[in-house]
This record gives structure tokens, sequence and C-alpha cells, in this order.
């Protein structure tokens, strides 16, 4: 476990989320049980983890979108849970969101040059064109594309443009949210490159959540593994891909595909071996076998 550094401008303390299930005392589903994870200024926090373990679900919780049951979510020292809405307003700009669907994300009708002055109320038009033109540039689209429609773009651009109107307000943390998963491999490396060309220039904090290993190996200073609602483990990003200690997070990283076939190989051989030890621990009644589901 790495110690969570003090001067986080986020912190998550024992957040635990609840969804209400349709039917006559039925239960809530527990979705997020006690995850803590704090981000620094300027930090990456990669979020792993199987489909359905809660990784959108945590990201929601931060913008205020998901049910918090108990726990605490703390922006630069303020608890987004005690805010009253006029306080939670003025913070909700300083959190932005990239999120993986880039052609719902943006409504396709709307000029680019719309899209991006939509958050930037209060200031002139001109100021406004002036500032619309500085997002698109700094997103390395061409500064005369404000009066295009958001459905004139491909994919990899307009993805562009919904970092460009994260980054209108000046943020201080952006949830990205599989901001590349939908994109083709070439243009998923060049959106990357994007993000963290960001926050070299502007200090942004991330926390991205993605079910790419390699990716989030890329992006991340430090990586959390999620595993049915809980933080399995949380480490620098070199001790989690190259010495992860939970089984989960091997295994995870033993599905990763690589480019190599005698890796992928050695890869396999290994995945063998860790399912083997799953099925003697579980003969033997000393395995939880909750723990090896991925
Ligand atoms: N609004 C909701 N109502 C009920 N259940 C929900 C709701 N949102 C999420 N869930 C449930 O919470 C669990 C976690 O979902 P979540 O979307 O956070 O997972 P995820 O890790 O982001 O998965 P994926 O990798 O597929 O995006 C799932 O079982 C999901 O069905
Ligand atoms: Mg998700």
């Amino acid at each position: 476990m790495s110690s969570s550094p003090s001067s986080a401008i986020l912190q998550i303390r024992d957040l635990h989320v609840s969804f209400p299930v349709r039917g006559f005392r039925k239960e809530p589903i527990r979705v997020i049980r006690g995850v803590s994870l704090d981000i620094a200024p300027g930090e990456t926090v990669g979020l792993v983890g199987e489909s359905g373990s809660g990784k959108t679900t945590i990201g929601r919780a931060v913008l205020g979108l998901a049910p918090v049951t108990s726990g605490s979510i703390t922006f630069q020292g303020k608890d987004l849970g005690q805010m009253s809405p006029r306080e939670r307003r003025r913070s909700a700009k300083d959190i932005q969101a990239v999120f993986q669907d880039p052609y719902s994300s943006l409504n396709p009708a709307m000029t680019i040059e719309d899209i991006l002055s939509e958050p930037l109320q209060g200031v002139d038009r001109r100021q406004g064109r002036e500032k619309v033109r500085s997002l698109l540039e700094s997103v390395n689209l061409p500064g005369n594309a404000g009066q295009r429609l958001a459905r004139e773009f491909s994919g990899g651009q307009r993805q562009r443009i919904a970092i460009a109107r994260a980054l209108a307000l000046s943020p201080k943390l952006i949830i990205c949210d599989e901001p590349t998963s939908a994109l083709d491999l070439s243009t998923q490396a060049r959106v990357l490159d994007l993000f963290l060309e960001i926050q070299e220039r502007t200090g942004v904090a991330y926390l991205f959540i993605t079910h790419d290993l390699a990716v989030v190996r890329r992006m991340s200073h430090r990586i959390a593994v999620l595993f049915h609602g809980a933080v399995a483990e949380i480490g620098t990003a070199r001790q989690i891909s190259e010495q992860p200690e939970h089984p989960y997070t091997q295994r995870l990283l033993m599905a990763a595909p690589v480019a190599n076939p005698l890796e992928q190989e050695r890869r396999r051989a290994e995945r063998r071996r860790l399912l083997d030890l799953q099925d003697q621990q579980i003969e033997q009644g000393g395995g939880n076998k909750d723990m090896w589901v991925a």
C-alpha cells in the first residue's frame, strides 16, 4: 500500500454507494464498499477493474451524481457532501469530466463555438470567441473549427472537443471515464498524448478510469485496482504493473494482450498456473472463491 499524500486535492474516505432495487423489501445493492483514495494536485490516479467493479460509480460520486450512503469526498479541503448548493456549484467548475462516448456527449447539432462557450457565462462575445479559439488550439484543432457542427467531426476530433470543453473553466481535476476506449489505436495514442501534454502545461489532476492496463500504466502516477467495489490494491504504476500483490491484479495483468507471441504464451502459461492454484485452494477449502472471479 502506498501512503496517501497529505496535500491531496481530492480525498475519498470510506465511501459506500448503494443503489435501490425495485421490489418489495429488496435490499439495495452495495456497489461501492468502503473505498478510500487520494489524488494530489497534478497527479494521475488510474482506476482499473473488471466491468461492473464500480469504476464509473466512483467517478459519478465525485461529480455528485451517485447516491453516497456513507463516507466522505473532500475536494480542496471541503467535504462535498456538506456544501451548500452554492458552494457545490462553485467547486463544480473545478471538477470536470470527459466520458467514453464522443458521439453522445456532444450535441451534434450545435456549433463547436456554442458548445465551448456554454460554460463561459458572463464572458462577452469577443472575449468568448478568443477563448474558444485558444481552447481549440490547446487541443490541436484548427482555431476556425468553431463555426462547424459537432457532427462534422470524427470520433478522435470530438473527443478533443470534449476535452476542450472540460478545460474551459481551468479545472483542478478531470474525471476521465474510458475517454479513449471508443477510439481506434492510433487516435487513442494521440488523445492520450494530449491528456499528458495538458497535465504538464496546466497541472490538472486526473482520475483516469479504464479497463485497459496498458493505457493506465502509460497515463498514471499511481494505480488503484478495484475489485467488487473495494480497492484491492493501490501503488505506483510501476509496483502495480511489475509486482502486483493481489491475485486479481495478477490475473488482470496476465489477461492484457501483448504484441509478442512468445511473451503471450508465457503469460498464458502463468495464467493457467494461477487458475490451477485457485482450484487447489478451493479444493482445500482455503481459498476465497470470490477473490478469483475475473
Ligand atoms: N443507476 C444505477 N442503478 C442501479 N445499479 C447501478 C446503477 N449504476 C451502476 N449500477 C451497478 O453498479 C455496479 C457498478 O457499475 P459501474 O458502472 O460503476 O461499473 P464499471 O466498473 O464502471 O463497469 P464498466 O467497466 O462496465 O464500465 C454494476 O453492477 C451496475 O449494474
Ligand atoms: Mg464504467
